[in-house]
């Protein structure tokens, strides 16, 4: 193996680079329509009860109002507007979390709106809330799924009595709390329809093909009556995956008022409207031989949902990849509480996941006197321990290893809590990473124009990722030209309908549809294809795909306050081809930071009494800034894997996250002898 060094990082620049800089890209909400007016939004102050009435008066009678927006007199969604209870918004008097939509009010201006918000007076009869999760809550239940198809539980052999029977046993209960998606660019939507009942809607979404889809559905349009134009998207992790509800919003109230109208939601709104990381308990038990054998593992993960829809997060999955064990169970169970429906963020399951299950390896670890790397790698599989299938490439091992000598862990002292510099106490810690390396049917259309360019087009999403450059890139291989020759158009739900830029799927399912494209125009000698992957994704190989890394951290403690900082990070991820090694190292070192947010600093707060969330800003919901990122690198081994798609790429979108958050509380381990389980890990949780 070969590792990749940053330092030899060159490649394209970000094609909209200079648009982006130069205040030249235009987002949804910077559209210039004539004639468009403001909506604002206005959410609920109490988490469970009715609506009992509004007043008004005083809204309507401000010079610069429009219209309000209620669910007495919002145009109806369509009848099965009922499978997605987030967006059949203004529909009903009930009230199901603190936070959810219930008016909109529309003005001349965007001060007009908010002032007329303002002054809406709402009613509501109020019942008590029930928003805290327990793992012992009456109303847990076993989901029939969770995310993305996965089997709710699964395992094999008989684990309690392998840990019945171990020399060594891990037995341990983590949690995360409820942390948000928050994107630079809120949700925000222009709408305007047509004379002839055409719906136009510049959206920040992950993906305009599906999310048109989505919209015709519940407002009862035919769907080639709805475009979704999504040019530049000011990043989404997971919660512009679908369509939330200022799509639908503005789409209801410009048909209200004959009128274009554009909403943006404020960064308050965001903590409630747009989805979320569930709060996660999980009990993880290990049991091992004295040599640091795996023979059981069990993991058992509880989450909340709101009481309008079910989303069960996908929380064990990665313990039914990572290790081998002869037993093994894993398990979801989920409550309904009075609190907004959570969603996808960034590695939605491995995230939290792998926080629990590489926190209690580093427990087993330390409680088998083994080094952490030597204990994971006597575990590898030799196949994929849920299903048997074969891996179509697992470069763990080498990431471990690689890692380790980059990091300098073979001089490394496992004793906790010894190594003191001032007022601090320093450590060092590692942990694995690893993420689903799928792909989804997408169409595209490539075209050789007399001036010896190319147009490719397909409706993929370019979230900030550099996805843009990377179909290009990708485009130019393909058709053999140089990158200069070959303009890619992406953002537009008008284009060949393609995967939405999620589950780190989008490189992957474009570049296929982008790849069949190319070499079918170079085959045809010129003119114009258009091709879909329906079938070779549909047959796909029956192996186990996943990306795989490994995360190291150095961090020091203040003796005092218990603060933690993180003076180093490192990553060596195993993700197939990397396609653009500056785009990609963005990716990775993003999702590390946000690992970093999620190991410190991400805590929502939901008030028990009202089920408010507390700290609904960026002054009281704390992420990373760059003070707290003083050295994050992530590097790549090079994986050969062709049978994964035609680049031999793996999805490196949420990858980064995964393990980093583990990484950092090994380190704390290390640094205090103090293991802490509930993140974030707060000064409060060390001292
Ligand atoms: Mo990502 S959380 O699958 O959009």
């Amino acid at each position: 193996m070969t590792p990749v060094s940053a330092a030899t990082i060159d490649g394209l620049r970000r094609i909209e680079g200079r648009d982006k800089v130069t205040g030249a890209a235009r987002y949804a909400y910077e559209q210039q329509i004539e004639g468009v007016a403001t909506a604002v939004a206005v959410t609920s102050t109490i988490a469970k009860g009715r609506i009992h009435g509004f007043d008004a008066g005083e809204t309507l009678a401000h010079p610069r109002v429009l219209e309000v927006l209620t669910y007495e007199n919002a145009p109806r969604v369509a009848e099965d507007a009922d499978s997605e209870p987030e967006l059949a918004v203004l529909q009903t008097s009930a009230v199901a979390y603190h936070g959810q939509v219930v008016a909109l009010v529309i003005a001349e201006t965007l001060e007009a709106a908010r002032e007329g918000a303002r002054l809406l007076a709402v009613e509501y009869r109020e019942q008590t809330p029930d928003v805290e999760l327990s793992d012992s809550h009456p109303g847990l239940y076993k989901p029939d799924k969770v995310n993305a198809g996965f089997p709710t539980d699964e395992g094999t052999g008989d684990p309690d009595r392998a840990l019945e029977k171990a020399d060594l046993v891990v037995d341990a209960v983590y949690s995360t709390p409820n942390d948000h998606n928050q994107p630079m660019e809120p949700h925000a939507t222009v709408a305007t329809w047509s004379d002839d009942g055409h719906l136009t809607l510049y959206d920040s979404t992950q993906g305009a093909p599906m999310a048109a889809n989505s919209v015709s559905k519940i407002l009862g349009v035919d769907s080639g009556r709805v475009r979704i134009i999504s040019h530049h998207v000011g990043g989404g992790f997971g919660s512009k995956g679908t369509p939330r509800p200022n799509v639908i919003l503005a789409a209801l109230a410009a048909q209200a008022l004959g009128r274009p109208v554009k909403l943006a939601l404020t960064r308050q709104q965001l903590f409630t409207m747009v989805g979320y990381r569930t709060p996660t308990i999980q009990r993880v038990r290990l049991g091992a031989n004295a040599d640091g054998t795996l023979t059981a593992l069990v993991h058992e993960a509880f989450e909340q949902s709101s009481t309008i829809k079910e989303f069960a997060e996908q929380t064990t999955t990665c313990s039914r990849v990572m290790y081998a064990s002869p037993n093994r169970r894993t398990a979801h169970r989920l409550v309904r509480l009075d609190v907004p429906t959570p969603s996808w963020k960034r590695a939605p399951g491995e995230a939290p996941g792998m926080f629990a299950l590489e926190s209690a390896i580093d427990e087993l670890a330390v409680a088998a006197g083994m080094d952490p790397i030597a204990l994971r790698i006597a575990n590898e599989p030799d196949v994929e321990p849920e299903t048997g299938r074969r891996f179509s490439s697992r470069n763990l091992v080498a990431c471990l290893r690689e890692g380790a000598r980059q990091f300098g862990w073979d001089e490394r002292d496992p004793t906790p809590g010894v190594r003191r510099e001032g007022r601090f106490l320093v450590g060092s810690g590692v942990a694995a990473s690893t993420y689903p390396a799928r792909r989804q049917p997408s169409s595209a259309t490539a075209r050789a124009n007399d001036d010896g360019t190319y147009l490719v087009r397909i409706g993929a999403a370019d979230i900030g990722t550099g996805a843009r450059t990377a179909l290009t890139r990708i485009a130019a291989t393909a058709l053999d030209v140089d990158p200069s020759r070959v303009v890619v158009e992406i953002g537009d739900s008008a284009l060949p309908f393609a995967m939405l830029a999620g589950g780190s799927m989008g490189t992957a399912s474009w570049g296929s549809a982008v790849v069949k494209a190319c070499r079918a125009l170079v085959e045809q000698g010129g003119g114009e294809v258009e091709v879909d992957t329906k079938e070779e994704v549909a047959a796909d190989a029956d192996l186990a795909k996943h990306g795989f890394g490994a995360q190291f951290a150095q961090v020091r403690v203040d003796i005092d306050s218990g603060e933690t900082r993180v003076d180093r990070m490192l990553g060596v991820f195993a993700v197939g081809k990397v396609i653009e090694p500056r785009l990609a190292r963005s990716q990775l070192i993003g999702g590390m930071v946000m690992g970093l947010g999620m190991a410190l600093m991400e805590e929502a707060i939901l008030d028990p009494r009202t089920g408010a969330t507390v700290n609904h800003d960026f002054a009281g919901y704390h992420v990373p800034v760059n003070a707290d990122v003083t050295d994050v690198e992530a590097t790549w081994i090079e994986e050969e894997d062709a049978e994964l798609n035609p680049m031999g790429s793996k999805g490196i979108g949420e990858i980064g996250i995964t393990g980093a958050p583990a990484a950092i509380a090994n380190a704390v381990f290390h640094a205090t002898g103090r293991r802490v389980r509930d993140l974030p890990i707060r000064l409060d949780r060390l001292l």
